[in-house]
This record gives C-alpha cells, structure tokens and sequence, in this order.
C-alpha cells in the first residue's frame, strides 16, 4: 500500500466517523435550526431572493430590453409551473439537455442578449455582490412547490446524462482519491455535525433534492444546486466545478433520477 493511499485511509477514517458523540453533535445542529425556527416561524429569508427573482423574470430587461417570459423551461414559453420539477431535460432548440441553470443562461444570452461571461460571474452571489441567477432559480424552483420530481430518461441523451451523472458519483479521483459516493453511498455517516445523505437510495435522494436550493444560515446565502456540487467538488479537492458544464447536469439527471417521485418544498433552510 503506497503512502498517499495509507494516508487516505487515515483521514478518512478520521473525517467520516459514527460515533454517540458525533450523534449528539448532529442534535445540536438540528436544535440549532430548530431554534432558527422558533424565532423566525415559517419565515425563510429564501424569500427575498424569490421576490428578487420574480422582478428579473418578469422586467424587461438586458441590451434587447424583453423580459424572460419567452423562455422555455421545458412546458412551452413562459410556463414556470411544475417545470422544475422535470429539468434536467432534452431541449430540441439547443440540442442538448439541460438543467434549470444552464437554460436560464441560454435564454439570458439568446433572449435578452447579455453576455454569457457577465452572468457567470455571479453565478454564485456573496454579501453585497448579489446573483441574478440565484435569484431566478429561487423564484423558479418555488414555482415547482408541492410538485413531484418527474425527469424522463426517454431520450437517448437524458440517459446518456444519468449515466455520465452516475459514472461521476461512482469515480474515484483527487488527491483523497475520494468519490461521491465515499461520503454520499451508506446511510447514517457524518462528517462533524453534518449527516451526509445517501444519496443513492430513494429517501436520502429524495430528501437532499427536493429541498435545494436552499437558504443557509450559516452564510447568509441562498445556495443552488449548482453551488451544492460545487462546493462538493472542493470538499472532494476535484478541479472547480464548471457551471452549466455536462458533468454538472449529468449529476444533477442522476440525483434527480434517484429523487423521481420526492415532492419539491425548496427553497428551505439549511444550517
Ligand atoms: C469529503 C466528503 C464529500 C464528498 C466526496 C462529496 N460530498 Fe456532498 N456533501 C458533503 C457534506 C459534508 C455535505 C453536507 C454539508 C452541510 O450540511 O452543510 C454534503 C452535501 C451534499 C448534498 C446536499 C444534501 C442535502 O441533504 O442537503 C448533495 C446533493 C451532495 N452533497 C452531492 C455530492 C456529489 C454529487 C458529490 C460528488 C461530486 C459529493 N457530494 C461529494 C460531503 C461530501
């Protein structure tokens, strides 16, 4: 066994334990949110980025000046109810399947005509530095509430993408040579105070999907799926996440997939 394997071995088992202890840790983070709770009700300040992402739909806007009621999202031009709930999906006019942010890019730039590098720049909102697509996905996801997770595999590329989104989960690289599934494949681990999901069984798929994206407490944010992959590809020290990139739809059709059925309730609140 080489050095860098055994030291893999190591950290892993120090990071990934189920011990009574992290349990109690787990509680605490639960109560923590819990308490979240009962001094903010059923507020979730999710809802400023969806009342934010409301206006960006609906304005004219961009060098054309039109607003994004044009854009289809996969149930005709403009129709934004339930139509999260069966992205990522094959679109004819682009040829390609695509997830709920990587069309909202598509018809930002063909629709409104702005360039693709400025939105991608805030891609991801931080404090003061607010993202237009953030904002849009939270207002389109909320338009999927109380809707089942519904993605087809029906055409040959969307079961090219589960299967490119599955060989990723399974893939072993980086420096940990960690893969998805190493912290996301058996029920009941934790890293600190955070239970990992498994993510592919029905329930741990279910519960991760429907509720992103989400607003976490701990940043301030609302975060995306996007963003959720992204910063699991750091935590497993793979190369950035590229937006919108094949890779990131793939995993998103395979976590969808796994989540068909579940019933939408994002934005929610995450510690
Ligand atoms: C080193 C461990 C690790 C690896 C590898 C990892 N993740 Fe995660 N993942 C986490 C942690 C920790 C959380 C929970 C973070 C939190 O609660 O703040 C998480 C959360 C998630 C969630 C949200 C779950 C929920 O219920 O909200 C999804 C989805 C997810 N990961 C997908 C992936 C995918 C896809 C990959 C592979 C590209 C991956 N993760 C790789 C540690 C990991």
């Amino acid at each position: 066994m080489s050095m860098i394997r055994c030291t893999t071995l190591v950290s892993l088992a120090v990071l990934i334990v189920s011990s009574p202890a992290t349990l109690r840790a787990e509680t605490s983070t639960v109560d923590a949110i819990a308490e979240y709770h009962a001094m903010f009700g059923d507020e979730n300040p999710a809802e400023l980025w969806q009342l934010r992402g409301k206006n960006l739909w609906e304005q004219p806007r961009g060098p054309k000046n039109v607003a994004l009621s044009k854009c289809d999202l996969g149930l005709g031009a403009g129709v934004i109810d339930g139509a999260y709930a069966q992205l990522p999906r094959w679109f004819d006019d682009t040829q390609r399947v695509q997830d709920l942010e990587s069309r909202l890019v598509f018809c930002m730039v063909t629709l409104q005509g702005f360039a693709e590098e400025r939105l991608l720049k805030t891609r991801f909102g931080d404090g003061p530095k607010k993202s237009e697509l953030e904002a849009l996905t939270a207002y389109l996801v909320a338009a999927s509430r109380g809707h089942k997770v519904a993605v087809s595999l029906t055409h040959p590329a969307e079961q090219a993408a589960y299967d490119l989104g599955r060989g990723a989960f399974f893939y072993r690289a980086g420096p940990h040579d960690f893969a998805c599934a190493t912290c996301h494949g058996e029920a009941g681990k934790r890293i600190r105070l955070q239970v990992l999901p498994k993510l592919t069984e029905v329930e741990g798929a279910r519960s991760a999907y429907t509720s992103w994206p989400a607003y976490r407490v701990s940043q301030g944010e609302l975060r995306t799926m996007e963003w959720r992959l992204a910063d699991c590809f750091r935590q497993q020290r793979l190369p950035q996440l590229k937006y919108g990139s094949e890779i990131a739809i793939g995993l998103t059709m395979f976590l969808a997939k796994n989540a068909n059925g579940g019933v939408m309730t994002a934005p929610a609140i995450k510690r």
